[in-house]
């Protein structure tokens, strides 16, 4: 497709279970200096739930967007352990990653609360950003359209149109995450082909078209560039590489 050049790129970062209070500060002085002048893309950081505040408070009066990693799809209630949307909206989220391959490997998500997560999000004016892929098990027997065609079907896109239009979705192919082994453009490009088709089928060519996809698995500063060259390609969700300033910058930066 050659349509990409409508749809404005996102970058984001996925902190995981890293960073203190003072190393989120610290991130952000280093960081915004260096993405002063980004204007032509979103960029979005998303640190661990205890760092958001800090994190806010730091980025204020930049471009830079915060997330959540993960959400809870009910309201207030007797739910130990759990945070909602709305709680995440009040401590200045605008994004929040629903369905990572870790949630859904280690934590037992499934793709009906990833459909619950996505329209809770969605609920509290938020950017859900749904998370897909197909592990290397998957792929090596031939199955990953096959499993991206359920987590599509059975998570997102159980979603109205009105809610798909208003969803980022990533994928992530697990065999890619944080073992250094990026998916070529090309193998990304197919996948992301893929995921749009199945929006065109299950709601109409125009939202397939105005669908941004990120890749995430391996997001380097020296591999950013040839994955960007992809029009099928709407972005990074970088995990590994965000966590220092100046290689997520770079990456941020890409030309
Ligand atoms: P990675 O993680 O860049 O460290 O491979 C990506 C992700 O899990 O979002």
């Amino acid at each position: 497709m050659t349509t990409a050049h409508k749809r404005r790129r996102v970058i984001a970062g996925n902190w995981k279970m890293y960073k203190n209070l003072g190393e989120t500060r610290d991130f952000f002085d280093a960081f915004l200096p260096l993405v002063r002048d980004v204007r032509d893309r979103d960029v979005v950081v998303i640190p661990p739930f205890t760092a958001i505040s800090a994190a806010v408070e730091r980025a204020a009066g930049s471009a830079v967007a915060i997330g959540a990693q993960d959400v809870y799809w009910g309201k207030n209630g007797a739910l130990t352990g759990e945070i909602c949307a709305g709680m995440l909206a009040d401590a200045g989220c605008r994004y929040v990653l629903v369905g990572h391959s870790e949630r859904r490997q280690f934590f037992h998500e499934t793709d009906d609360t990833v459909a619950r997560k996505a329209l809770a999000v969605l609920s509290e004016g938020l950017t859900p950003i749904v998370c897909v892929g197909e592990t290397l098990e998957n792929r090596d027997a031939g199955l990953e359209k096959e499993v991206l065609r359920r987590q599509f079907s059975g998570g997102p896109g159980s979603l109205t149109a009105d809610e798909f239009s208003r969803i980022l979705m990533a994928y992530e192919p697990i065999w890619a995450i944080g073992t250094g082994r990026t998916a070529t453009p090309e193998i990304a490009a197919a996948a992301h082909e893929f995921i749009r088709a199945c929006a065109a089928e299950q709601y109409t060519a125009g939202h397939a078209l105005a669908l941004r996809v990120l890749y995430g698995g391996s997001v380097k500063p020296d591999n950013i560039q040839g994955l960007m060259a992809q029009d099928e390609l709407d972005g990074a969700l970088v995990g590994g590489a965000s966590l220092d300033a100046k290689s997520f910058a770079s990456i941020v930066n890409y030309t």
